[in-house]
């Protein structure tokens, strides 16, 4: 396996949202990035999409111009799969969420990339295993589940496979911290990993309150915001019930589980609007709704608070051309 200090060129296979964003983490870390797409249009856009990132970033104080520049200047767009992996040490896959297509830029990942290299992919909820069982190397194939937006969120997932060795794993959440990210380590491949099955859980249960009208979206979304999201970023489920006693928590969870959610597909809450084409911000209406020219407003507000909250909690997310670690060995500019 290779060691950390011996990973210095990132292939991102895949330019959406989340390509993109992860293609800027690891180049204002100081790695040389190759992002490969399908087409130039997708590369076009995904430039677009970076320096506009990056520009939000330069206005919020969390990077400088001259280190958005250089790390724009180290990612190198290719529609050429051979060529953006060819010399890479390690893969960070975002095409699609479809297994049959995963399996397959796997397959091709397998022939192209060189042998020590460890392949990652960014697959919401696909079985690691089965996307591993494409190549030759599952043991050098890890699940490396990002958040959107990738840029500015702290945690990483690095989900292990049925047979993914415990030094792809180690090297894969030493390079997240590499690049300023905290890495969370999931030691099976179940569906929806850690992050989902968390995030899930809550939402399937605000989906519920709004529907039997227990709350509105407003209060449902600010008891979380102001409340619960909160506390949580101070200490997690499993403390504060150490913390304010499990007695307590035994007897909540003797009288409520009863009365929660258990719905077992998506609620009509949710099932309706979609069917209705109301499926959130870009399309102008979903929970809430957004009029022509609001949804970017709406976005970019999500992303002013999260810096705010990030600067305020010195998450170490962000990396400097001074503060970069230095992965090449020669200063993160040369
Ligand atoms: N969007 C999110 O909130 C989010 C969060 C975490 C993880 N993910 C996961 O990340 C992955 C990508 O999601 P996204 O939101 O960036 O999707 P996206 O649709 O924005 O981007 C996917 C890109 O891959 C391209 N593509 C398709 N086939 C390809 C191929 N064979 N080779 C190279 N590129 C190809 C598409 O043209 C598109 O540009 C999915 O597995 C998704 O589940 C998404």
């Amino acid at each position: 396996m290779l060691r950390i200090d011996e990973i210095r060129s990132v292939a991102v296979i895949g330019a959406g949202v989340m390509g993109s964003g992860i293609a800027q983490t690891f180049a204002q870390a100081g790695y040389a990035v190759r992002l490969q797409a399908r087409h130039e249009g997708t590369l076009r856009a995904a430039r677009d999409r970076i320096a506009r990132s990056q520009d939000a970033m330069v206005r919020g104080d969390l990077l400088s111009e001259e280190a958005a520049r250089d790390a724009l200047a180290r990612i190198h767009p290719t529609t050429i799969l051979e060529e953006a992996t060819r010399e890479c040490h390690f893969v960070s896959e975002s095409v699609p969420e479809d297994l049959e297509l995963k399996r397959q830029v796997f397959a091709a990942l397998d022939r192209q990339v060189p042998p020590g290299a460890v392949l990652s992919t960014d697959t919401s909820g696909l079985s690691i295993s089965a996307i591993a069982s494409a190549t030759s190397r599952p043991e050098r194939v890890v699940g490396f589940h990002w958040m959107n937006p990738p840029h500015l969120m702290p945690t990483v997932e690095v989900i292990r496979g049925a047979q993914t060795a415990d030094a792809a794993l180690d090297l894969t959440c030493e390079l997240a911290r590499r690049i300023g990210r905290v890495p969370i380590r999931v030691e099976k491949d179940v569906p929806g990993f850690l992050w989902n099955r968390l995030q899930l859980a809550l939402i399937r249960e605000a989906l519920h309150v709004v529907e039997q009208g227990i709350a509105s979206p407003e209060a449902v979304d600010l008891a979380v915001t102001a409340g619960l999201g909160l506390r949580w970023a101070a200490v997690g489920p499993l403390r504060l019930m150490d913390l304010g006693g499990l007695a307590t928590f035994h007897s909540v969870a003797a009288y409520l589980y009863q009365d929660l959610s258990k719905a077992s597909e998506p609620q009509h809450a949710l099932a309706t609007k979609v069917a209705a084409g109301e499926t959130g911000a870009r399309a102008g209406r979903g929970f809430y709704d957004y009029p022509a020219g609001s949804a970017e407003a709406a976005i970019a507000a999500r992303d002013a608070r999260l810096f705010e909250l990030l600067k305020l909690l010195r998450l170490p997310v962000f990396r400097d051309r001074d503060s970069a670690p230095d992965p090449t060995g020669a200063s993160p500019g040369g």
